[in-house]
């Protein structure tokens, strides 16, 4: 976060993309179109596979059962959701809880690599094989992969991600919840973002209390 810890909110309209047509099976299934959240100049970027049906709700990404336990992990490593900036490979909703297909995430692309190019993050974390896959573009043994740190060109610069396994998987297997917690607790190490004066960890920001 910049140094008079100004959140960037007004820049955040800048990265918001107001309307799109370009995936036709998207604009069926969507209600709106869900934008990242978060400071434009967060150190740290989370980057998921594509909105749910209460993200489709609600117009924010992660805010479901998943986004119940990446906000249990990033308090658990000391970090508030508002420190950090959180996306999706594809804004829309797909149909019947689908993987975006090849087609979608290359149409959706573009937003994505603008919102890398203005955070410019210390850390983009890849929630699951799909970011992970598009992110680096090779296949991912994800569970196997997870905690991993690489660099990827993104957004015209060579970046570092560290690779996670999607929350959800924490849902269905409980065996992989402490290795998505460490993973989580790694990434406010790698970032710095935890480090810092105004990260709250208790769901507000520090620097809001003067
Ligand atoms: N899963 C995702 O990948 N993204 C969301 O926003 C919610 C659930």
């Amino acid at each position: 976060m910049s140094e008079d810890g100004g959140d960037g909110a007004a820049l955040d309209e800048d990265l918001r993309v107001p309307s799109c047509e370009r995936c036709p099976a998207l604009v069926e299934s969507r209600s709106r179109i869900v934008d990242g959240v978060g400071p434009t100049d967060a150190d740290l970027l989370f980057v998921g596979e594509g909105p749910g049906a209460t993200e489709d709700e609600e117009g924010e990404p992660f805010v479901g059962r998943s986004g119940d336990v990446l906000d249990e992990a990033l308090r658990d490593a000391g970090l508030a959701r508002a420190d950090v900036r959180i996306t999706n490979c594809v804004r829309c909703r797909p149909p019947d809880n689908r993987d975006p297909t090849t087609d979608e995430l290359a149409n959706c692309r573009g937003h994505l690599e603008s919102e890398i190019e203005r955070l410019a993050p210390e850390l983009i974390v890849t929630l699951g094989k799909v970011p992970s896959e598009h992110l680096l573009d090779r296949s991912v043994a994800i569970t196997g992969e997870s905690g991993g740190v690489v660099d990827a060109r993104l957004a015209g610069e060579s970046r570092r991600v560290l690779l996670s396994v999607h929350p959800a998987a924490t849902l269905y297997d409980r065996s992989q919840r402490d290795g998505f917690f460490e993973t989580i607790a790694r990434a406010a190490e790698l970032s710095g973002v935890g480090d810092r004066e105004g990260s709250g960890g208790d769901g507000q920001s520090r620097l809001g209390e003067f």
